[in-house]
């Protein structure tokens, strides 16, 4: 029999990639993808616990799952990611309805055994083709203990994202992912570089690196990076440097830094030659006292004065940001003081969130969430409004001007791709041109959408 298995990925890209992984590990067993839950003898959620919202998704897929089963007894459910990274009193397992394995992201390393344990069948695949060993009871990986050192099943052959770090150690005092993710961990250097050239030997040509804070990278092995290397003191703008020497790769993207870690040697890094031109720097409130509170480490006036250096260095430059509203005690006066800056700065793109409490945080136990749901729905608003406002604006002055490409997609005669400054871009062309990097002469702008035609 032919086991089918299901992924569904909710959060952040560091998710997304983990979910290649564990594709990875299911497609070794020799277990087949399917597109919908339904078809599926193996449904894993990778969990987000980033809001209540992205978790009350988890719950609902377990109620839904739990149905399936009626029909399909050996059905395995599985909830893996930032929920049981966090749940570490098991709170969160006991709402989750007929879900049979709860792991942690790191443990998929043990997907096999784990799996095996519940459906004995799952041994009678033939292991031979696969790179899994079998032990007298144990079913283990044949590669390492360590999960990133799992090649992923990429999305794609010329765009992929890499993970230099997991975890963080910065407790901004609302956030779930040092509880989730735990403390810091940086990938060895010649690991991350291993992964890189190969990846542009078989035609990748976009690279995304990732990390909780991606511009605190410290290389564990700092003996591989060359002696020709640009910077001498951060070990991220020395990582830019040296992925910016590998032949094959065009573009190098990475999300996503914190402010205080953008010295010098990164800034510069953001002139380096394959370096896109789009830098998404959170900044999460524009009031001081907010940012206080929140444990964000600088005030209004460093992030202000941060932007302006960025954008002297680098002219043009297109910046997105994150924002939390409605955090414990935000006053009006201090949402404004966010709106100003928001205008100040000039972002390209945001990503508004309204606060939402996590159980566990610093914030949960020592502040108050005090602003009403209308409240921080409104401030939403007032963001989302005045983002589409300035983003539409600075759309229109793309018309005219030619944008480079890369070319993800291709439906009934559009390509579409993201260009250099992440703007969703489409124009007429054929199907040979998925995974090519092209120069489009934009003729139309809209808030979300460029429009052109190839040069
Ligand atoms: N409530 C709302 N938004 C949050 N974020 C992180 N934690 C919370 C929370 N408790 C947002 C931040 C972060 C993004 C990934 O999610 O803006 O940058
Ligand atoms: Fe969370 Fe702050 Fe770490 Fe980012 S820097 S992952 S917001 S604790």
């Amino acid at each position: 029999m032919q086991y089918k298995y299901n992924i569904i990925t909710f959060g952040c890209q560091m998710n997304k990639n983990d979910s290649e992984r564990m594709e990875s590990v299911l497609c070794n067993m020799g277990l087949e993808k399917v597109g919908t839950p339904e078809e599926a003898d193996v449904i894993i959620m990778n969990s987000c616990s980033v809001r209540d919202s992205a978790e009350d998704r988890i719950f609902g897929g377990a109620r839904n799952f739990a149905k399936l089963k009626k029909n399909k007894p050996n059905l395995i459910v599985a909830v893996t990611g930032c929920m049981p990274g966090r749940d570490k009193d098991k709170k969160l397992f006991k709402k989750l309805q007929k879900v049979d394995l709860y792991f942690p992201t790191a443990d998929m390393v043990k997907l096999p055994d784990m799996l095996c344990k519940l459906n004995p069948d799952f041994r009678k695949i033939n292991l031979a083709s696969t790179n899994l060993l079998s032990t007298d009871d144990k079913l283990v990986l044949g590669l390492d203990s360590e999960y990133l050192k799992i090649t992923p099943k990429y999305k794609n052959d010329f765009q992929a994202f890499i993970p230099i770090q997991t975890g963080c150690d910065h407790f901004c005092t609302y956030c779930a992912v040092p509880y989730a993710r735990g403390r810091e961990k940086n990938r060895p250097l010649q690991d991350i570089l291993e992964e890189i050239k190969k990846l542009a030997k078989n035609g990748c040509k976009e690279i995304t690196l990732l990390g909780e804070i991606v511009n605190h990278y410290v290389a564990l092995d700092p003996e591989f990076f060359s002696k020709e290397n640009k910077y001498s003191k951060n070990d991220f703008a020395k990582l830019l440097w040296e992925v910016n020497q590998v032949e094959g790769i065009e573009r190098i993207h990475w999300t996503g830094p914190h402010p205080i870690y953008m010295d010098d040697e990164v800034i510069d890094a953001l002139t380096l030659p394959k370096q896109i031109n789009f830098l998404h720097l959170p900044v999460q409130s524009g009031s001081t006292e907010v940012l206080r509170k929140m444990n964000r480490k600088h005030d209004r006036e460093f992030f202000i004065d941060l932007i302006k250096k960025i954008k002297a260095k680098k002219p043009g430059i297109s910046i997105g940001t994150d924002i939390i509203v409605g955090f414990c005690g935000e006053s009006l006066k201090e949402f404004q003081d966010t709106v100003d800056m928001y205008k100040e700065c000039d972002f390209d793109i945001s990503y508004p969130a309204k606060y939402s409490t996590r159980s566990g945080t610093v914030a949960d136990k020592a502040f108050k969430d005090d602003v009403s749901i209308e409240e921080k729905k409104r401030r939403w608003f007032v963001l989302q409004d005045l983002m589409k406002e300035i983003t539409y604006k600075k759309n229109q002055k793309f018309i005219g001007k030619t944008a480079s490409v890369l070319v993800e997609r291709y439906k009934d005669g559009i390509c579409a791709g993201n260009s250099s400054e992440m703007r969703l871009t489409h124009f007429s062309g054929d199907k040979s041109l998925v995974g090519k990097i092209v120069e489009v002469k934009i003729k139309k702008a809209d808030t979300w959408l460029l429009e052109g035609d190839m040069v």
